[in-house]
């Protein structure tokens, strides 16, 4: 049994699926669209929205450490990525990876695991999105019903009407084709670019250096009896839960984590990249590099402006400038903001239907959402499905507690990843590999300690909820995926050789 659920899909096997042409999706993106892509996706709830709440209660004016901190961790995993992604260049990310690496049972679990990183942020993007909207809406003078607003500390039943709306038009618009979505994401990209520099240069002239003092605030212990939502490192060790100090800073840091998911989603779209050993690694590095210099220089800039206690949660950039008596810019920066945020939920949509989609092409799941569209080319069934789900998700859940989840799952694909260089290192030496980690395995280690360590930082409720659906996922693999692996059911016909499966053989 051990060796069913340890057996490796061919690499060569991998890159031979994507040609077939009824599962096969469009090549047409290159290193520029796909470093606009990452920008696309990486900025988004967590420079908008997030930067506030950590500064006001974990971090203080050491965010920008924080965000400092996040970034290593994702440079370190983003090396790793690069490499896989330019050695298998097929959809779906980790979950192709570990597949090629690790095996099924692990391949599954990741896969699984990406399916909550994406779908959940997909729900908390498009949640952040909504309350961008009503704050404009607000500055119109027109206001929401409380039972079809913001969920977030809501005392109404309810349904966030806007943040499901959103979720089901970019839904329609990823069935419609990759090249239509890619176009629209640009000039939004340009857009959200063009505000986070209004923020940082416009911001720079209304600093008052006394916001800096104390840059990082002095320990201060949390109430009791709220265990489960202290950081699970302060629980292991049996220290008193606190926030700010030098420990907040690492608080802070498995927070703003959020802000830089999306360079991984890069990756999905190996299989849409022309040339995708020279691009992916490319577009996945340049991505980073863009994100972490603006993020740290937008949290010293607001951080400079206001001071942290007093920022908002809500809208933190906007309200910098509200502060400082400026409206003018606070309603440009939520427009830009809500228009961006567009973006980030539709990537992320994008991701999570290609991860779906290339788990069930190998069997793993029904073969039904296999099937691209004849004439869009796209993977229409899961976008579909997904969408769907993730819209009344994303109607019926505050987003808070969401991106702590999003980001073990994600930190947790990063460990699996870089575990997988080494390991495919020593299994496929003879693979070409277009980019390489440099100095593996010394790299690849220090991104599984820096994921870790991130990980070990989030509250232990975190955790409870991340084991609950890791369950979920064994169960369903257990019942379905073992015995329906499109793999597997090739080792049966015959050990060591490539055959193709009947088409529709599940349907
Ligand atoms: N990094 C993306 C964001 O901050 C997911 O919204």
């Amino acid at each position: 049994m051990s060796s069913t659920l340890f057996r490796t899909k061919r690499v060569e096997q991998s890159i031979l699926d994507t040609e077939e042409p009824e599962h096969a999706l469009k090549k047409s993106l290159s290193a520029l669209d796909l470093t606009v892509f990452g920008v696309g996706v990486i900025i988004g709830t967590g420079i908008f929205v997030l930067t506030g709440t950590v500064a006001k209660n974990n971090a203080g004016p050491a965010v920008a450490l924080a965000f400092v901190a996040a970034g290593v961790a994702c440079a370190l995993a983003a090396l790793c990525y690069a490499e896989f992604a330019s050695t298998v260049p097929v959809a779906g990310s980790a979950y192709t990876f570990s597949y090629a690496s690790l095996g099924e049972l692990p391949a599954w679990i990741i896969g699984w695991d990406l399916v909550l990183e994406f779908a959940l942020g997909t729900a908390v993007v498009a949640v952040g999105w909504s309350g961008y909207i009503q704050s404009l809406m607000d500055n119109a003078g027109w206001e929401m019903p409380a039972a079809l607003g913001s969920r977030e500390g809501a005392d109404v039943f309810g349904f966030d009407i806007l943040a499901a709306a959103l979720v089901l038009v970019l839904t329609g618009i990823l069935v419609l084709g990759m090249k239509l979505s890619a176009r629209i994401t640009s000039l939004v990209v340009a857009i959200k670019v063009t505000v986070v520099l209004t923020v940082i240069i416009a911001g720079a002239f209304f600093i008052d250096g006394d916001n800096y003092s104390p840059f990082v605030p002095k320990e201060k212990a949390v109430e009791a009896g709220e265990s489960l939502q202290a950081p699970l490192i302060q629980l292991m060790f049996g220290w008193a839960p606190s926030n700010f100090g030098v420990m907040g800073i690492f608080t802070a840091a498995s927070v703003v984590f959020f802000a830089f998911i999306g360079f991984d989603v890069v990756a999905t779209a190996a299989e849409e990249t022309r040339n995708p050993q020279r691009d992916m690694p490319r577009g996945i590095l340049g991505s980073l590099f863009i994100c972490t210099a603006l993020y740290v220089a937008v949290s010293i800039v607001v951080t400079g402006m206001q001071h942290y206690s007093r920022l908002s949660v809500d809208a933190p950039l906007a309200d910098a400038f509200k502060a400082t008596g400026h409206p003018w810019f606070a309603g440009f920066i939520s427009f830009g903001a809500a228009v961006g945020l567009t973006t980030v939920c539709m990537i992320l949509l994008l991701g999570q239907t290609r991860v779906f989609f290339a788990m069930s092409r190998d069997g793993l799941l029904p073969r039904f959402f296999s099937h691209v569209h004849p004439k869009f080319k796209t993977p229409h069934r899961p976008t579909i499905l997904l969408g769907v789900v993730i819209a009344i998700l994303a109607g019926f859940t505050p987003l808070t507690e969401l991106a702590a989840l999003v980001n073990i799952g994600t930190l947790f694909a990063f460990v699996v990843v870089a575990l997988g260089v080494i390991i495919l290192r020593r299994s496929r030496p003879d693979l070409h590999r277009a980019f390489r980690t440099p100095w593996v395995p010394v790299i690849p280690i220090l991104s599984v300690l820096a994921s870790l360590w991130l990980m070990i930082n989030l509250p232990a409720e975190t955790w409870v909820r991340f084991a609950i659906w890791m369950a979920a996922g064994f169960f369903v693999y257990f019942l379905y995926g073992r015995t329906h692996s499109r793999l597997g059911r090739q080792e049966e016909t015959t050990v060591g050789e490539v055959v193709k499966p009947p088409r529709g053989d599940t349907e």
